[in-house]
C-alpha cells in the first residue's frame, strides 16, 4: 500500500476484484486456519460455531461496512479518519495500532511454526502416520528455546521486507492467484478428512450445537466475539485503512458482504479438516494453539501425493499468513510515520523489532517461562492473544459503531455507502439501526458477563 502517487492524488485500487482480494487477503490468514479450528474445538464446537455466527451477522458484516465506509470517505489511515469526524478521536485509531502491535508479536510466532512445517515438508521429517508422534513432534518444535524463534525472526523479517519494499502490491497481484489455490486445496483436503474413517464424529462436533455449554460458560461468547474480530480484521483500523484506497464508484455494500462471506468459509472449511482429522486419529479437541499442526500431516499421510499436498498447503498458509501481517504491519508504520514523523525505514525497523522482542517472550512461553501465568491460567502467548482479541478489537468495535452511528452520523455514512444514492443500498435502514444500537450493546452485554458479574 503506498501513499500517493505523483499527481500527489491517493491511489487506488485497480480494480473492484483487486480491493475484495486485498481486503480479504488481510481478513483470510492464520486466524482462519489454525485460530478458528482450535477455538471451536476448545469451547465446545458447535456452541461455539452457533456463537460465531450471531455474532458474525449482528456485527461483523455492520462494522465490516462501517470501517470501509469510514476509510473511504476520510480517504485518510486510521487516526486521520478518526481525526477528520472529530479531532478529540484520535486516541480510538490509537488503541487500534496498539491491538494491531500485540497481535503480530505472536502471530509471528505462528508464521515461523508454519515456515518450519514447510521445511519440514521438504526434509520428509512429517512422513509418520503416527498421530502421537506427530503431536510430539509440534511439541518439541514450540517448547524449543533457539529454533522456534529463528522461524519467528524470519517470518517477522518475511513481513518487514514485503513493508519496506512496498512490493504489497506484488502481494495483492499474485493473490489472483494465490488465493483459490488456497481455497481449492482446501476443499480437497476437506473432502478426504470429512471421509476418514470416524470423522462423522468431528463433523456433528463441529456443526451440531449443545446449548448447554453456552448458558454454562459465558467465555465462549466472548471468545467467539473475539474470534469475529480478529478473523475479520476488526476493530483496529485495518479496513478503515484498505477502504481509503478506494475509487468513488465502488460498491461498498457489495465487497462488505463479500469479504465476510469468503473469510466464514475459509474457516469453516478449515474447522470440516482439523475437526474430523481430530477424532479420526484420537487426538482431544481441546488440544489449543497446536490443533492444525498435529491434525493435517496425518491428513497428509492418508491422501495420494501426501508429501506433495503437504508443501504446497503450507506454502499457501504462509501466504495467506503474510498477506494478514503486512496489513497489521503497515497500520503501525503508518501511524508512526503520519503522527510521530519518523522515516518509513526507521519505522519498520524499529517497530518490526519491538513486535520480534515481545515475540520471543510469547514463543518461549511454551517452554522454558511456561510456567508463568498472566490472566487467569494462560501462558504469555494466551494472554496476548486474548487482551488484543478479546478485548482490545471489541473494544475498538464499540468505539467505532458510536463514531459512526453517533458522531458522524448514519446518515452520511449510508450516502457515502450508496455512493450518494446512486447505488441501491437495500439494507441502509437495517444496517443503521445495527450500528447504532445492535452492536454497541450486543458488545457491551458480552463485555458485562465476562468482567463484571464473574466478578460478582
Ligand atoms: N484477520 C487476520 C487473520 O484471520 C488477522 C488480522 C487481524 C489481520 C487484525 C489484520 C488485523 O489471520
Ligand atoms: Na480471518
Amino acid at each position: 500500500m503506498s501513499n500517493f502517487n505523483q499527481d500527489g492524488q491517493r491511489e487506488q485500487w485497480g480494480s473492484k476484484v483487486g480491493f475484495i482480494l486485498a481486503a480479504a487477503g488481510s481478513a483470510v490468514g492464520l486466524g482462519n486456519l489454525w485460530k478458528f479450528p482450535y477455538m471451536a474445538g476448545k469451547n465446545g464446537g458447535g456452541a461455539f460455531v452457533l456463537v460465531y455466527f450471531i455474532i458474525l451477522f449482528l456485527v461483523g458484516f455492520t462494522l465490516m461496512l462501517a470501517e470501509i465506509t469510514l476509510g473511504r470517505y476520510t480517504q485518510l489511515n486510521a487516526i486521520g479518519a478518526y481525526r477528520k469526524i472529530s479531532k478529540k478521536l484520535s486516541w480510538v485509531g490509537a488503541l487500534g495500532v496498539l491491538a494491531g502491535f500485540i497481535i503480530l508479536s505472536y502471530y509471528s510466532v505462528v508464521g515461523g511454526w508454519v515456515i518450519n512445517y514447510i521445511v519440514k515438508s521438504f526434509t520428509g521429517a512429517l512422513n509418520v502416520a503416527d498421530a502421537e508422534a506427530l503431536g510430539g513432534m509440534f511439541g518439541d518444535l514450540i517448547s524449543g528455546t533457539v529454533e522456534p524463534i529463528v522461524y519467528h525472526a524470519a517470518f517477522m523479517l518475511l513481513t518487514m521486507i514485503i513493508v519496506l519494499g512496498g512490493i504489497g502490491g506484488g502481494i495483492e497481484r499474485s493473490s489472483k492467484i494465490l488465493m483459490p489455490g488456497l481455497f481449492i486445496m482446501i476443499v480437497i483436503i476437506a473432502v478426504r478428512a470429512v471421509t476418514l474413517p470416524g470423522a462423522i464424529e468431528g463433523i456433528k462436533y463441529l456443526l451440531v450445537p449443545d446449548f448447554q455449554t453456552i448458558i454454562k460458560n459465558p467465555g465462549i461468547i466472548l471468545d467467539a466475539l473475539g474470534q469475529v474480530f480478529f478473523s475479520l480484521s476488526l476493530g483496529m483500523g485495518c479496513m478503515v485503512t484498505y477502504g481509503s484506497y478506494l475509487s468513488k464508484d465502488t460498491n461498498i455494500p457489495e465487497s462488505a458482504t463479500a469479504i465476510p462471506l469468503i473469510d466464514t468459509g475459509v474457516a469453516l472449511l478449515a474447522g470440516l479438516i482439523v475437526l474430523p482429522a481430530v477424532f479420526a486419529f484420537g487426538y482431544e479437541p481441546s488440544a489449543g494453539p497446536g490443533l492444525l499442526f498435529i491434525t493435517l500431516p496425518a491428513v497428509f499421510a492418508q491422501m495420494p501425493l501426501g508429501s506433495l499436498f503437504s508443501i504446497l498447503f503450507f506454502f499457501l498458509v504462509l501466504f495467506a499468513a503474510l498477506s494478514s501481517s503486512i496489513s497489521l504491519l503497515e497500520v503501525c508504520v503508518s501511524y508512526v510515520v503520519d503522527e510521530w514523523k519518523m522515516k518509513r525505514k526507521t519505522a519498520v525497523f524499529v517497530i518490526g523489532f519491538a513486535m520480534f522482542c515481545i515475540g520471543i517472550i510469547a514463543s518461549l512461553s511454551f517452554g522454558q517461562l511456561s510456567h508463568i501465568k498472566i490472566i487467569g491460567d494462560r501462558n504469555f502467548f494466551d494472554s496476548l492473544d486474548f487482551v488484543a482479541s478479546n478485548i482490545l478489537l471489541p473494544l475498538g468495535g464499540l468505539l467505532l459503531c458510536i463514531v459512526v452511528g453517533w458522531v458522524w452520523g448514519t446518515d452520511k455514512a449510508v450516502k457515502e455507502a450508496s455512493n450518494n444514492g446512486q447505488l441501491e443500498f437495500k439494507l441502509a435502514s437495517s444496517w443503521s439501526f445495527l450500528v447504532k444500537w445492535v452492536g454497541p450493546i450486543a458488545i457491551s452485554i458480552v463485555f458485562a458477563r465476562s468482567f463484571i458479574i464473574p466478578l460478582i
